[in-house]
């Protein structure tokens, strides 16, 4: 069974606080998500093994921990996940990038997918997928369907605000994923959008509304 965590750290909620607020203009959005990434990463990334290497410090020698190779994967869900990967790429620099295009139908809500292109050697890679909203969790579940048919098996996925809903489909749907969420919200409303939420993700991340 994976993990869910939730991220009280007063500076992401803050930042998200000043987000949901209809009022902040897209620049400043695109610049908190970019920032809150950033933040989320730090926490993501907490468990990617280490190994012990020699070095001389201009005192002495010594050993110190570094990362046992940096092989992560970014996967953002388009368009809206492409406002975290800049953030993502600051504490991961050696990270690849991948991008899975899917967008709701506005009727049925479903995803449809438009844009697969995924690292060659994913199977070999720690995935992390970045969406900031999971809502009915169909784009969610779609998009972890297509990393694990290309080989994933080490796959977490990083959201700003979920729906309780979309916790408990992607969770039923893909019981072995770890998920981590900015904040989780009341519920979804008729038209399957987050309450309170943000509204559109990608229309305040891109200026599109
Ligand atoms: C938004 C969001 C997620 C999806 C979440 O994308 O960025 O991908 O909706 O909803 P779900 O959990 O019900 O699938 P949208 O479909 O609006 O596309 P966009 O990013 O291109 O605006
Ligand atoms: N997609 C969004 O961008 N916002 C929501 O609240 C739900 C789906």
């Amino acid at each position: 069974m994976g993990k869910i965590m939730v991220f009280d750290h007063p500076l992401i909620q803050h930042k998200v606080s000043i987000m949901r607020d209809k009022n902040t203009s897209s620049k400043e959005f695109r610049d908190l998500t970019r920032e809150v990434a950033m933040l989320m990463a730090y926490e993501v990334t907490r468990d990617l093994p280490t190994q012990e290497i020699q070095i001389e410090t201009p005192i002495c020698p010594t050993t110190v921990e570094v990362l046992k190779g940096l092989d992560v994967a970014i996967i953002p869900i388009l368009r809206a996940g492409l406002g975290f990967v800049d953030g993502m790429l600051e504490i991961i620099p050696n990270a690849k990038v991948g991008h899975v295009g899917l967008y709701r139908d506005p009727e049925t809500h479903e995803p449809v997918e438009y844009y697969c292109k995924l690292p060659e050697d994913i199977d070999k890679r720690r995935v992390i997928v970045v969406d900031p909203m999971l809502a009915t969790g169909g784009s969610a579940i779609a998009a972890v369907d297509f990393v694990k048919a290309r080989g994933a098996k080490d796959i977490s996925l990083m959201f700003l605000i979920a729906a309780p809903e979309g916790i408990e489909a992607l969770t039923n749907a893909h019981p072995d994923v770890d998920i981590y969420i900015a904040a989780k919200d009341e519920k979804l409303n008729e038209n399957a959008y987050i309450v309170p939420g943000l509204g559109d993700a990608g229309d305040r991340i891109f200026g599109t509304k």
